[in-house]
């Protein structure tokens, strides 16, 4: 084993601020319960931001279980989890990566994130085999690759408004998974989130989540604003910026948009600069 992979076989570090439903919590304990019978696949569905990587890893970290995550969306070819022919002197010689290693790890929590995504359509193939009764995969550099006990596939899929086309899993991979749907967190407990881990007062980080909220649910353009954006406003805020320039500065929102925002919850936007910015050395 490499010193890379020892690295990132590790269990995650767990994250003491981390909300989830109830029903979600009790799920997941009989997800690592029923893992000790036979391998269990779950499939994490939600918007982009909602916390789905989060989820994975705090499964990890709770069950303590090694953690390995894979970005599917960056696969462009059939085979290239496994390893690859590399040449070193003239010789060609087949290197291993780190996917047939994570399986192989018992009790291991393998993330393939985005597995809505695959640059090339026959990417997942190979996961079929792994994920399905076979639980193991032939590969001819390898030999059998076997899926080891108490292993969990977790694999997350982006929705959304701007992921349409790309949602539609393929009704045999789905079919093989257990399925968790994550909203945002309702906005108290977001509050108390960005509380907690930015510092900001109750006060302010009412504000921020009231305009997320409106954001959110403008019936013209909701906006789809992760929690990791509305942790970086709380820790703008945090700094001393206003509400204004710290959703300026996360956000890609037009200005109106964001002054019309404030102004209808009656937070005020300061002052307005009439002939633009003035411009300083910096
Ligand atoms: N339920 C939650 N409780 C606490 N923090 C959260 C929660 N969901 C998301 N976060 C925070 O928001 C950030 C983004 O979440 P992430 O898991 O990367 O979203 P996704 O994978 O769905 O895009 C994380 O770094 C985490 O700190
Ligand atoms: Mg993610």
């Amino acid at each position: 084993m490499t010193a890379e992979y020892k690295k990132q076989l590790k269990v995650p570090e767990s994250d003491p601020y981390f909300f989830m439903p109830r029903s979600v919590i009790v799920n997941l304990q009989r997800m690592d319960e029923l893992s000790r019978k036979h391998p269990v696949n779950v499939l994490v569905a939600g918007k982009q931001g909602c916390g789905k990587s989060s989820l994975v890893r705090q499964f990890a970290a709770r069950y303590n279980r090694p953690l390995t995550i894979f970005q599917v969306g960056l696969l462009t070819e059939p085979g290239q989890l496994f390893g690859q022919q590399r040449l070193r002197e003239g010789d060609t010689y087949y290197q291993e990566f780190l996917f047939p290693q994570a399986i192989c790890t018992p009790r291991c929590a393998v993330h393939l994130e985005e597995i809505n995504r695959p640059e090339h359509p026959k990417a997942l193939n190979e996961l079929f085999s792994v994920l399905g009764e076979d639980r193991s995969i032939w590969v001819d550099e390898l030999g059998l690759a076997e899926v080891a006990e108490e292993v969990i596939f977790f694999a997350s899929l982006n929705e959304g408004p701007q992921f349409t086309g790309t949602e539609v899993l393929d009704a045999a991979l789905r079919d093989r998974f257990y399925t968790i749907r994550l909203d945002y967190l309702p906005p108290a407990t977001e509050q108390e989130v960005i509380v907690l881990k930015t510092g900001v007062s109750e006060e302010d980080a009412d504000k921020i989540i009231r305009v997320i909220h409106r954001l959110r649910h403008d019936p013209r353009n909701p906006l789809a604003i992760s929690t990791r954006h509305s942790l970086m406003v709380g820790e703008l805020v945090n700094t001393g910026a206003s509400l204004k320039e710290a959703f300026t500065f996360t956000l890609h929102i037009s200005k109106d948009a964001l002054e019309s925002c404030l102004v209808a919850l009656h937070f005020g936007i300061g002052e307005t600069e009439a002939d633009g910015e003035e411009y300083e050395l910096f």
